[in-house]
């Protein structure tokens, strides 16, 4: 069964007109950071900044819940709140009691993420070396708690996030540039390493709209 986490009690209407709120502002101070240069790999944007914006937000489940779609018989959903111009994917994930991601790769990608309810573990590993068929060797586990936010690059190995709370959780993530939503991602197999590629990882809902099978 879908649902929403909370029921929704978004945008308060003054005088017919709908009012931003705080989560709103987080969005385009995003976008603003982005701006018009072609990631945050360039000169002029600085990961510190989308961070530091993440981290100025307080959670209000009022104002994230529009995109927040729960499916319990996923592992999570994966809910599209912005496109950054091009230049990014905003997503709100909603992770299932238990359930976790596979481990993966980011594509080339940078990923701030900013955790909006519950707390999320996340577990890196080394990139498996070469093609050698060998378990995934753990680097770091980290339980992070609400508001928590956290980075994520090829750079720093592979990781997976898992909810071990006996409720559902809810994540932001920011990936930039977009390589993901246009290439997919690499999946490994905790036991042996073997990679796979995920041609299209695909979204639940976008803008606050549930997309049909
Ligand atoms: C995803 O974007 O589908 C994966 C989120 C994560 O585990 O980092």
């Amino acid at each position: 069964m879908t649902c929403t986490i909370l029921s929704p009690l978004r945008q308060q209407e003054t005088s017919g007109e709908a009012k931003m709120d705080r989560f709103d502002t987080l969005v385009e101070s995003l976008k603003d950071i982005l701006g018009p240069s072609s990631g945050i790999t360039s000169d002029d944007v600085d990961v510190g900044d989308l961070m530091h914006a993440m981290e100025q937000y307080a959670s209000d489940d009022r104002e994230w819940s529009p995109y927040a779609m729960a499916d319990a018989s996923r592992a999570y959903t994966r809910n599209l709140v912005d496109e950054g111009n091009g230049k990014s994917n905003l997503l709100i994930l909603v992770w299932s009691p238990g359930k976790a991601s596979p481990i993966h790769d980011h594509g080339n990608a940078h990923c701030v993420m900013k955790i909006l309810r519950g707390t999320l573990t996340e577990t890196r590993y080394d990139f498996p070396d070469g093609d050698k068929n060998k378990p995934m060797q753990v680097k770091s586990t980290s339980h992070h708690k609400e508001n928590a936010v956290a980075y994520m690059a090829d750079e720093l190995g592979v990781h997976r996030i898992s909810n071990e709370g006996s409720d559902f959780a809810v994540s932001l993530h920011l990936y930039t540039p977009p390589n993901v939503a246009k290439s997919g991602c690499n999946i490994f197999d905790l036991r042996s390493g073997k990679k796979s590629h995920v041609p299209k990882c695909g979204y639940f809902s976008k803008f606050g709209r549930i997309l049909k099978e």
